[in-house]
């Protein structure tokens, strides 16, 4: 087990619906620390790079626009596995396929207004927090359940 760290977003819907706490206690409860936080207004720039992946597809361009249509809140959460323990707590891309218990599982319907966002592998973890944050905005430190949470 490793420790990571991994990009959230809770994407326009979840603003909208008033969902961010919930959605950011779920990730806190299951033992993630939140150690950058920060709510922003995407550009189209922004939004393009993030999803380079997708230019072309044919959701492309409903994609950039939801991701821009208002508020996101970002987030770097940390812990064993952080990566692929978000992915899990988020469920299936298409909520239609997405376990119950996950986020996306209990709280959504369409693939377009899936609510929340979380990197698919370490790597891709790696650019897109670049991408979100500077340095200085992502703060290591101790929580007293930290031992209580950590086994090492
Ligand atoms: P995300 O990047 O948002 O965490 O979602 P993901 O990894 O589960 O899915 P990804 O394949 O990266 O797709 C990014 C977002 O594009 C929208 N999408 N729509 N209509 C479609 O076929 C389709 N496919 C993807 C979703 O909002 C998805 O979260
Ligand atoms: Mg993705």
């Amino acid at each position: 087990m490793r420790m990571e760290r991994t990009l959230v977003i809770v994407k326009p819907d979840g603003v909208q619906r008033g969902l961010i706490g919930p959605l950011l206690s779920r990730l806190e409860a299951r033992g993630l620390k939140i150690v950058g936080l920060k709510l922003v207004q995407v550009s189209q720039d922004l939004a393009a790079r993030h999803y380079a992946e997708h230019e072309g597809k044919p959701f492309y361009p409903g994609l950039l626009k939801y991701i821009t249509s208002a508020p996101v809140i970002v987030a770097c959460v940390e812990g064993t596995s952080a990566v692929q323990m978000v992915r899990n707590s988020v469920g299936a891309t298409n909520p239609l396929n997405a376990a119950p218990g996950t986020v996306r599982g209990d709280l959504a319907l369409d693939i377009g207004r899936n609510l929340i966002h979380a990197s698919d592998a370490p790597a891709t973890a790696e650019r897109e927090l670049a991408l979100w944050f500077q340095d200085a905005e992502l703060v290591s430190y101790e929580r007293a359940t930290d031992r209580w949470i950590f086994e090492s």
